[in-house]
């Protein structure tokens, strides 16, 4: 298994498609329910892509899926929503079966484990986000199976704000509560019902930036994986009391949950608990930024978009 790391998850997504040797204009299946970020790969691939649905419990909807496929379909993007693994073992069969390459996005759950290996590891590669569950800079990996050797022309880093990363590493993480607070005095209080909020831009291909990486590995992701499987079973217990529909059944040991998603179908009591949140310093967020295309058509991945909050494991 080699790891690349690039600024962002997409970069390594970037990376990993052009190493398929697949022609231009393949057809990749990925699912509806994705955020934007993820599209600008594929298009600057020249690759093309069809969304396929998802079920209740965010697993792929096979049926669909089968309905999608045609002799210009070479792979298929399988994401690990928040951190959850889907039935891996599933997917590779029905790949092995359909001749398909299997792409795994565990961007929500990096240093995450399914049956004792490491999810991300199973596709013909796979892509994480570290970067998502620490304050640093970037960091987004390329887990890599069978590409041994990987071309690409990327020799820039990212640029670090050393005095930035200083700060928040080594005084405003020491004092969360301090930390919060002074995010609201310095930006803009977020509109996490907006669709188009959190639309993310195309970026520049980088590496990832040295201090990034060395926080990345010098970070404990055995104590980290604990602490947010710990908040995730509290913030379980919260939502139960609280009557709020889960989405996932249980969860295993060894996952390493960006967050607790439940479906909320009542807006105002979604508006209400967002406003708690704020007001407690709690972090609870809408997810994803969808592609403008699904965002428009308002089909079921945007009423599902509408529906989902997510408690963030970071803190309960
Ligand atoms: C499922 C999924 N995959 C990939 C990405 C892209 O990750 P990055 O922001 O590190 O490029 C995201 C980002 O939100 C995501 O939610």
């Amino acid at each position: 298994m080699i790891n690349e790391f690039f600024s962002h998850a997409r970069t390594a997504l970037k990376v990993g498609l052009a190493n398929l040797n697949i022609p231009k204009k393949s057809k990749l299946l990925l699912p509806s329910f994705v955020c934007n970020a993820l599209i600008y790969p594929i298009v600057q691939n020249e690759l093309c892509y069809e969304y396929y649905e998802i079920n209740e419990d965010l697993s792929p909807d096979y049926k669909d899926i089968h309905a999608k496929i045609d002799n210009n379909t070479k792979a298929i993007i399988l994401i690990h929503y928040f951190g959850k693994p889907q039935n891996i073992e599933k997917m590779q069969e029905f790949c092995n079966k359909m001749d398909l390459i299997l792409i795994e996005d565990n961007s929500h759950g990096y240093k995450g484990y399914y049956k004792k290996k490491e999810i991300g590891t199973f596709g013909y590669f796979g892509i994480s986000s570290p970067r998502k569950f620490l304050n640093v800079n970037c960091g987004g990996v390329l887990h890599l199976n069978h590409l041994k050797l990987i071309n690409h022309n990327i020799n820039e880093k990212y640029k670090t704000n050393k005095l930035r990363s200083f700060l928040i590493q080594n005084i405003l993480n020491k004092f969360p509560k301090f930390k919060s607070e002074l995010k609201k005095i310095i930006s803009k209080k977020p509109n996490f019902l907006d669709p188009l909020e959190f639309h993310e831009n195309e970026i520049q291909d980088k590496l990832i930036d040295s201090l990034s990486l060395k926080i990345i590995e010098n970070t404990n992701w055995n104590n980290l994986r604990k602490e947010r499987f710990n908040n995730y079973l509290k913030w379980q217990k919260f939502c139960f009391d609280k009557k709020l529909e889960p989405i996932f059944d249980n969860i295993e040991e060894g996952v390493n949950p960006w967050c607790y998603p439940v479906y909320i179908n009542s807006l105002s009591e979604k508006k209400q608990l967002l406003e708690w949140a704020y007001k407690n310093n709690k972090y609870l967020f809408t997810w994803p930024s969808l592609p403008l295309d699904i965002i428009n058509s308002e089909n079921s991945s945007f009423k599902r978009w509408q529906k989902i909050l997510c408690f963030s494991t970071l803190k309960f």
